[in-house]
Formats: C-alpha cells, structure tokens, sequence
C-alpha cells in the first residue's frame, strides 16, 4: 500500500484531487468513485476550482457514488444525492445524467442493487475510487463484519456509524438505520483506490487498515488486496502507525524517481 504522511487536510484535500484532476486529464471520459463525509469536502472544493481555472473539464466523465441512505429521496437534504450536488456537481461542468448515485427510495432495492453493479460494468468499471473510512474501519457502509467479498446490497448501520452521522440530522429528525452501499469487493475491481483520513480520531482505523490483519472487523484492511491503492493521511491520522518515518522515505525516494523521469 502506499501511504502519503502529509501535514494537514488541506494537503490531503490537493495531493488527492491532483490524482483526480491527472485521471480526467489522461482519459476524458473517465469513471470515477466518489465518496460523501465530511473528508471529501475540502478535495472536491479543489476539484471546483480546478474546473473553474481551466485546468480540468468534467464534460465527458460518469460517476458512481458509493452509498445511499434508504428511505431517503434525493430531495432530502440528508440525502447523499443532495450532498453530491451541493458538493461538487452543482460547480462543475458535469452532465448530472452521468452521475449516479444508489436510489435510497427505490421501490426494489434488492433489484436495484444488482442494476447499480451491472451499470458499473456497462460503464467499463470504475478508474478511480474516492474513499473516507470510518472510526470503526468501514468503507462506504460496509460495516465490521461485512463479507471482504461483498456486492452492492442493502446494509444495516452500526450505531457508532449511526451516533457518528446524528451531527447531520437535526433533533427529532427522522435518521435511516439502512443504507445501500457498494460492496468490498465491488471496491476492490476499481482501478485505482484514494483513502482519504485526518485527524486523530482516525488513527486507530488506519493503523488497521495498514499494518492490521486483514480483517472483517477492519473493513478497509480488505485494500491490502489491491494492488494500487493510496492512503493519504494528514499527521494526526498517521499517529498510531508503527513507523511513519518508512513511509515519509519511501514517499520522498518515489518523488525522486518521478523527477528523474520527467
Ligand atoms: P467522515 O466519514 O469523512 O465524515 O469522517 C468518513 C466515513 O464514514 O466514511
């Protein structure tokens, strides 16, 4: 796994979008994996400026979110279609008809989870997978315990992720305890995967997903699989790492063999 140690989430939010922004520049019509939670934010804030200076065009990309509360309309301000075109979709020139988003108020989910899976297929599969993790190692909602080998399906919320999320719902405020969420394993035919996590009350999860078992207590440990994955972590999120200094010179040696080559 490759592990990018950087001072703060603003330089996690620009190390991450550059990956994203370099995507789209190499292939227009690219697919990418988009996450919500509050680590996105701050990368798709760089992504909007990167649209509106030029220096990346969304005009032929597709996308697919990774999860959906069910129950929810994409109307409703909790909702993560909302928060997609809050986000990012409503500030770049993206065709919203490519983006897709798991339907949370579909009348068949089960069917509709299988239709999620083979339109990511249709497309020719994801490039690039945007990721946040949890507290408690979850990816999407695939919560401890999830199969490493899980499809797109409909998942019951652990009440730490449920506590975890009550910050978004105002009191009283009807709060879904089901999602629909893409699976492990549909995470792990993406292309290329970017983790995201900062500060503190990460460092215990990325400790597992790193240098941990491979695990279904750890959902995201499954990354361990794959064979291009970058976990980009501000300090805080690195605390718990048993030698972050490794990673800080494997980073520096890769920066040194890039410039060699350009
Ligand atoms: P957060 O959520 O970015 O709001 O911490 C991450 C996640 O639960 O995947």
């Amino acid at each position: 796994m490759k592990v990018v140690i950087l001072k703060d989430a603003a330089e996690v939010a620009q190390y991450g979008a550059q990956i994203f922004i370099d995507q789209i520049n190499a292939k227009a019509n690219s697919v990418l994996g988009l996450a919500t939670g509050s680590t996105p934010v701050a990368l798709y804030k760089e992504l909007i400026e990167a649209n509106k200076s030029g220096k990346v065009s969304f005009k032929d990309v597709s996308s697919f979110n990774l999860d959906e509360y069910l129950g929810l309309e994409g109307t409703h301000p909790q909702s993560y279609r909302y928060f997609m075109n809050e986000q990012l979709f409503d500030h770049v020139d993206i065709d919203k008809a490519n983006t897709q988003v798991p339907p949370g108020n579909d009348a068949n989910p089960i069917e509709a989870c299988k239709k999620y899976e083979a339109d990511i297929v249709a497309q020719g599969g994801i490039d690039v997978q945007l990721l946040g993790i949890g507290r408690n190692g979850h990816i999407g909602f695939n919560e401890p315990s999830s199969s490493l080998a899980s499809r797109t399906r409909v998942k019951t919320l652990t009440k730490e992720t449920i506590d975890d999320n009550a910050r978004f719902f105002s009191e009283g405020e009807y709060q879904p305890e089901l999602s629909i969420t893409m699976g492990i394993g549909t995470i792990l035919e993406s292309k290329k995967v970017v983790l995201l996590a900062t500060g503190e009350n990460k460092a215990e999860a990325i400790k597992q997903t790193v240098e941990g078992a491979i695990s279904a207590s750890c959902p995201a440990s499954a990354l361990q699989f794959h064979q291009d994955v970058v976990v980009i972590v501000d300090e805080a999120a690195a605390s718990q790492l048993d030698d972050p200094e490794f990673f800080k010179y494997i980073e520096s040696q890769n920066q040194a063999l890039l410039a060699k080559l350009k």
